[in-house]
């Protein structure tokens, strides 16, 4: 009896899985297919989308694939966190005498000796790896088939960075089934979007937005999570809707503690919306990664304990694709080669925005520029 299991987070499927489970069931020819939905994998964060709606996600795409498909929801059973021996394990205790084949992608197929018991794996198991583009051609020594073809090169993460940053799905990656849950159940930041273009004028929503698309690519350079930078992006201006003394007003009622308060308030409240964007993600939207909200609150004046997230951010900010003036394409050039130069650039751009405006200096801005001016050679 042949077993073919498809394990993943599904968060979303695309259209990536989609070709490789056809492509499998095709070379295989199994009698029975598990799919099941990772309940927490162990390599990667929990998911924030529910399980069962990863689940109809995998039904939506994989449904229509082939016959005895079972849609299995055995890591919710098991309500924690399983390695894919311990799949291994249960399916051969479900058949009798089963030929188990796990299909996985060629880029897990180079971890695989780092998966837990993989020796029990590979004496059980047959390991099915479809090849996905950009990916070079595996050399391992156990035994496993590999699918003819390249599959796209696709990832979850990135459809899910795709739709938190633009607020549209990607149709030529996601299963138009699978698009379906995702807008009916507001997933992946659709909500966020909603709330955006609801709360601000539609050239800040499209700032938002072009921030956030900045902060994507430079998250590949500087090797920050693809997914917290564009969540940042897309957040940071939720409170420029809010008039001066609605900003005052959130932020004494929500006693939020910033540097200058008094000053701020009295000569330039605007320079309040970082503070509140960032109080509006956690409330709203349950967003708690510090990181995350700490890039929001700098984005403004910047601090003197900055991480890459927040340099990104506060450099996408001055400037993304919708600024007009001319530095903003410098900036942008120079953050492509050097982030901390693009900073120093975008912080004295500000410092002379503000002076020419004949607007109040916050010290915040003036410690940043000196600080930067004495740690950037
Ligand atoms: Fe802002
Ligand atoms: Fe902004």
């Amino acid at each position: 009896m042949k077993v073919l299991v498809f394990g993943g987070s599904f968060d979303p499927v695309h259209k990536g899985h989609v070709a490789m489970l056809k492509k499998a069931l095709s070379v295989i020819k199994p009698d029975v297919t598990h799919v099941v939905p990772v309940y927490h994998s162990p390599f990667k964060a929990k998911s924030p989308t529910p399980f069962q709606l990863r689940m109809e996600m995998a039904r939506a795409a994989f449904g229509g694939l082939g016959k005895n498909l079972i849609f299995d929801d055995y890591e919710l059973q098991r309500g924690g966190k399983t390695y894919s021996y311990q799949l291994v394990q249960y399916l051969q205790k479900r058949y009798d005498h089963p030929e188990i084949y796990l299909l996985v992608g060629t880029d897990c197929l180079n971890d695989l000796h780092d998966w837990n018991n993989s020796d029990y794996i590979f004496a059980n198991a047959t390991i099915v790896a479809g090849r996905r583009k950009g990916f070079p051609e595996h050399k391992v020594t156990f035994k496993h088939i590999s699918l003819p073809g390249q599959f796209p090169k696709m990832s979850s993460t990135r459809v899910r960075a795709h739709i938190l940053s633009s607020g549209e799905i990607p149709t030529d990656k996601v299963p138009s089934s699978v698009a379906d849950i995702i807008i009916k159940n507001d997933l992946h930041g659709l909500d966020q979007h909603r709330w955006l273009r609801a709360h601000l004028k539609p050239n800040r929503y499209l700032h938002s937005i072009k921030v956030a698309e900045l902060c994507a690519v430079l998250s590949d350079i500087y090797e920050v999570p693809i997914q917290k930078a564009v969540q940042a992006g897309i957040f940071h201006d939720a409170g420029k809707g809010f008039s001066a003394e609605e900003l005052i007003s959130f932020c004494k009622k929500h006693h939020l503690k910033i540097p200058y308060f008094e000053d701020i308030c009295h000569c330039e409240p605007a320079l309040l919306h970082s503070f509140v964007s960032a109080e509006l993600a956690q409330e709203l939207f349950g967003l708690n990664d510090p990181e995350i909200l700490n890039a929001i609150s700098e984005h403004t004046l910047g601090s003197l304990e900055m991480t890459t997230l927040s340099k990104i951010l506060f450099v996408a900010d001055i400037s993304s694709k919708d600024r007009k003036y001319k530095d903003a394409f410098v900036i942008r050039t120079l953050a492509m080669q050097d982030l901390e130069k693009a900073l120093l650039y975008a912080a004295n751009r500000k410092l002379w925005f503000t002076i020419d405006s004949q607007k109040w200096l916050c010290p915040t801005g003036i410690e940043l520029w000196n600080h930067l001016v004495k740690h950037t050679a």
